[in-house]
């Protein structure tokens, strides 16, 4: 993810259950639950998060599926941030054999499906409007998915498999999180479906990836891994270094740090920004930011929050610490440039909070000292 066009890629979170013997389904035509109750509950929740719900065209034959937020207060919920009910629900597919009687092309929103370039006049055929079908060169390439994805405005992508797209995804090293769903029990079957199938996994997945949480729901683990971050680019450390400046309008104070914020769409528009303390003594640089945005604006999937200071999770000044605030903002990605040393509340758990919420969140270590010179008098 170094070219320019990279910035605009969505995150992309990889959803699998499996049992203890790394199967995702047995060899029976109806489909294997693996999870609990209570695990299926995440999902839904995670779908309720993304832009896009992506699955390959395998599981489409295999179990029908219709990909869609179950839960009604969800939908609503997507609805008041003035999204659609269900994100859009997207396939994908080698040959562009995929049946129109599908369930997928008859519930929720709006559809797309992917296939290579040879394949795209004869799914459009069978498709017949149910959805719109995008060729992605001479092959079926992740990479153009994702930019095409992100041009249409997708900030968060939830790959739901099967095994094929999970690997075609992993190998070419465009996944940022894998949530994985242990259910307890063995399939004991070689042949069964597994997570993934053989290949050339990165660098970073072959090794060790970061384990970000685990959890019990019901009887199903849940492990959570993030891969390799995307470095940051020449627009990211610019419009840090901006915020910088912002932080230096801070009236000064001896109990709250200075701190600069600024909004800015995926396109380099600026959309807000703000500085501590700019209208009242209790005001944080994010919360004035965020006071400043649409919460509406279509742009703000793949806008960036870019911060001097870690986002506080506990404050003393208001209710409401400014990372809540940040989750409860369409924004999914945030850049900073120091972490909040343990100085007025211990153990702050910003950054924590925002990637347990799907968020991509990006340090820049180089940009660390100047952001602390500003509070040179506190630190
Ligand atoms: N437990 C879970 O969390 C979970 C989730 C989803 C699925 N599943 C299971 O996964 C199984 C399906 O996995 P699957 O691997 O068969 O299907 P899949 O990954 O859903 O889809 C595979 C299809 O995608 C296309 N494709 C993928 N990579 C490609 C590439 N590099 N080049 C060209 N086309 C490519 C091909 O489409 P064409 O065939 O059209 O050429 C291929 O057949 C099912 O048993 C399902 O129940 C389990
Ligand atoms: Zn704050």
């Amino acid at each position: 993810m170094t070219d320019a066009s990279a910035d605009r890629r969505p995150h992309v979170l990889l959803s699998v259950a499996m049992s203890i013997d790394g199967h995702i389904d047995d060899r029976t035509p109806e489909r294997l639950l693996l999870s609990s109750p209570e695990d299926f509950d995440r999902v839904d929740q995670l779908r309720a998060d993304s832009d896009a719900v992506l699955v390959g065209a395998g599981t489409l034959r295999s179990d029908d599926p219709r990909l869609l937020v179950n839960s009604p207060e969800r939908q609503a919920a997507r609805e008041a941030r003035g999204l659609p009910a269900q994100p859009l629900r997207v396939a994908l597919t080698g040959s562009g054999d995929l049946d129109p009687g599908l369930r997928f092309w008859h519930h929720g929103g709006d559809r797309v499906a992917y296939a290579p370039d040879a394949a795209v006049a004869k799914l459009a055929e069978r498709l017949d409007g149910l959805a719109e079908v995008v060729g992605t060169g001479p092959g079926l390439d992740p990479g153009a998915v994702l930019d095409d994805l992100g041009a249409r405005g997708v900030g968060r992508l939830m790959v739901e498999g099967g095994s094929a797209v999970h690997t075609l995804f992993l190998t070419a090293g465009l996944v940022d999180e894998v949530q994985l769903a242990v259910a307890p029990f063995f399939v004991g079957d070689d042949a069964a479906p597994r997570f993934v199938r053989a290949g050339t996994f990165p660098q970073d997945a072959l090794h060790r990836m970061t384990l970000a949480g685990t959890g019990a729901l019901g009887d199903t683990a849940l492990l959570r891994y993030t891969v390799a971050r995307p470095p940051l680019s020449a627009a990211d450390r610019h419009w840090l270094a901006l915020a910088i400046e912002e932080s230096r309008l801070c009236p000064p104070s001896e109990t709250a740090y200075s701190v600069g914020a600024i909004v800015v769409a995926a396109d380099g528009t600026e959309l807000a920004r703000g500085h501590s303390r700019e209208d009242d003594p209790r005001t944080h640089a994010e919360e004035a930011a965020l006071a400043k945005l649409d919460p509406a604006d279509p742009r703000l999937g793949t806008a960036t929050l870019y911060s001097t200071l870690e986002p506080c999770s506990r404050r003393a000044s208001r209710p409401v610490p400014c990372a809540q605030l940040i989750r409860a903002s369409a924004l999914r990605r945030v850049v900073l440039a120091w972490r909040e040393p343990g100085l007025f509340v211990a153990n702050c758990e910003g950054v924590e909070l925002l990637e347990q919420a799907g968020f991509a969140v990006l340090e820049c270590p180089e940009l660390a000292a100047a952001a602390r010179s500003v509070n040179a008098h506190l630190v």
